[in-house]
């Protein structure tokens, strides 16, 4: 077990560059089974939750070779699949639950296990199951598992989503795609990570339109040919740079992120004081972030995109702890979110929190403190907030932060602060 040892009082400086989005990749690989052959897939980031995935496909009856240096995954894929997948897996990734649409598509039949809950709420698959229900599948609970089946395969058909679902829009859309007839999903998702899919789709003969807007439409095509795709770049991790930049008083360019994709995000940076550019560096789009001087705190309300995206929240709540006035940040996608609240709190943040809200008074510097990492962007949010606490922090759970973030630590150390990894005593503690 490791932990991240962060000295405060650094500035982020110089240039940093993004890979393919992790909640992209993982769903594009979990598309690679709706065809038998090799798909390649590019900027794949070297992070836990890949590895992950790489072992689910594996077990399905997949080739998968990760080659981290050249960030290319090679997924040979057999004409039978195995349908599938197991507790041990999807408890360490909830993402696993993406392999549900696609292998129902392939096989005609799968199981996966409930995920269950997770560090950021609870996380039911009402949508996804209602969805492949209305294309013509039989969906039992079984011992923990969602066991679907369409012996005579999957039938198009118009499906509302009550929420714009990231999970459940894709799932639907991988098993659409194969389905006889035409599927409309209302109320789809727009994340760009869902357009990227769509994309991929697209190359492998798949017919959608409406990618990017709240109705998707499937014609179901009868089968689908491997391909090569380069995944869209994380945003998530080009806005923690861009947060980081800014509560550092710092000057960091993120290569290869794109400003489209972080429009609120970034512009809630303006108001906080930055200064905000789309550049291009070394060919690749990218954009700079330059802050001279203490932010100023700013109200944030979180919603699907493209409003400002909840993964991002963690980094908001640590700039306005140090900034300028005080701010009401708004969770509206999960429901134990503010959970992080308390870690930062140990920091000596002044954060306060009611239902879905919490009041931010900002405060000229955090204070050190040993904290623990409880999700990924919680983990991210509370190492960036160590840059600005005095003396020493150090953020347990550092796993939690491998699953989403390439590097981390050296990406730190390159722009210019001191974070480093090591041991965590307590726990050893814990385990012994
Ligand atoms: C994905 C992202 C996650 C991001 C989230 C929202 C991945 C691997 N994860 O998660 O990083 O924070 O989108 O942008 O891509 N819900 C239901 N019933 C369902 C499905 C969802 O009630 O059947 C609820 C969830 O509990 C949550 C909300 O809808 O409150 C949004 O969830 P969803 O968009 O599905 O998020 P994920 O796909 O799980």
């Amino acid at each position: 077990m490791e932990r991240f040892r962060v000295v405060g009082g650094g500035r982020l400086q110089g240039v940093v560059r993004v890979t393919g989005a992790k909640n992209s990749v993982l769903k594009l690989m979990a598309a690679a089974l709706l065809a038998e052959g090799e798909t390649v897939l590019a900027d794949v980031p070297d992070i836990l939750d890949t590895r992950i995935m790489a072992e689910l496909l594996r077990r399905l009856g997949c080739r998968v070779d990760h080659d981290a240096a050249a960030a290319t995954v090679r997924i040979d894929v057999p004409g039978e699949l195995g349908s599938e997948a197991d507790y041990d897996l999807v408890r360490r990734m909830r993402a696993s639950i993406c392999v549900l649409g696609p292998l129902l598509a392939r096989c005609g039949k799968v199981s996966v296990a409930r995920p269950g809950g997770d560090n950021i709420g609870s996380r039911p698959l009402d949508m996804h199951i209602a969805g492949l229900q209305k294309l013509g599948a039989d969906v039992e609970s079984e011992h923990g598992n969602i066991v679907a089946t369409a012996p005579s395969g999957l039938t198009g058909a118009t499906i509302w989503l009550d929420f714009p679902s990231v999970g459940a829009t894709e799932n639907i859309l991988m098993a659409a795609v194969l389905a006889r007839g035409t599927t409309v999903i209302d109320n789809a998702a727009r994340e760009p990570e869902i357009v990227d899919l769509c994309l991929m789709l697209e190359q492998m003969g798949a017919r959608i339109s409406g990618a990017g807007t709240s109705t998707l439409e499937v014609e179901g095509v009868e089968r689908l040919s491997p391909t090569h795709h380069v995944s869209v770049p994380d945003r998530i991790v080009a806005g923690t740079w861009a947060y980081a930049a800014a509560m550092t008083r710092g000057d960091v360019t993120v290569r290869n992120g794109r400003a489209e994709h972080l429009e609120i995000a970034l512009d809630k940076l303006a108001t906080a004081g930055a200064d905000v550019s789309r550049v291009e560096v070394d060919g690749e789009p990218g954009f700079r972030v330059v802050m001279d001087g203490r932010p100023r705190a700013v109200d944030v309300v979180t919603l699907p995109f493209p409003g400002f995206a909840t993964d991002l929240l963690p980094m908001v709540l640590a700039l306005n702890s140090v900034a300028e006035g005080a701010a009401i940040v708004t969770e509206n996608v999960f429901e134990a979110r503010f959970m992080f609240v308390d870690e930062l709190a140990r920091l000596g943040a002044d954060v306060r929190t009611d239902g879905h809200h919490c009041l931010v008074r900002g405060r000229e510097r955090l204070s050190g403190a040993p904290v623990r990492a409880h999700d990924i962007r919680a983990g991210a949010g509370l190492v960036i907030a160590g840059l600005v606490a005095d003396g020493t922090t150090t953020v347990g759970d550092a796993y939690h932060v491998d699953r989403g973030y390439p590097g981390f630590a050296e990406q730190l150390r390159s722009l210019g602060v001191e974070v480093t990894r090591e041991t965590d005593p307590d726990a050893d503690l814990l385990d012994g």
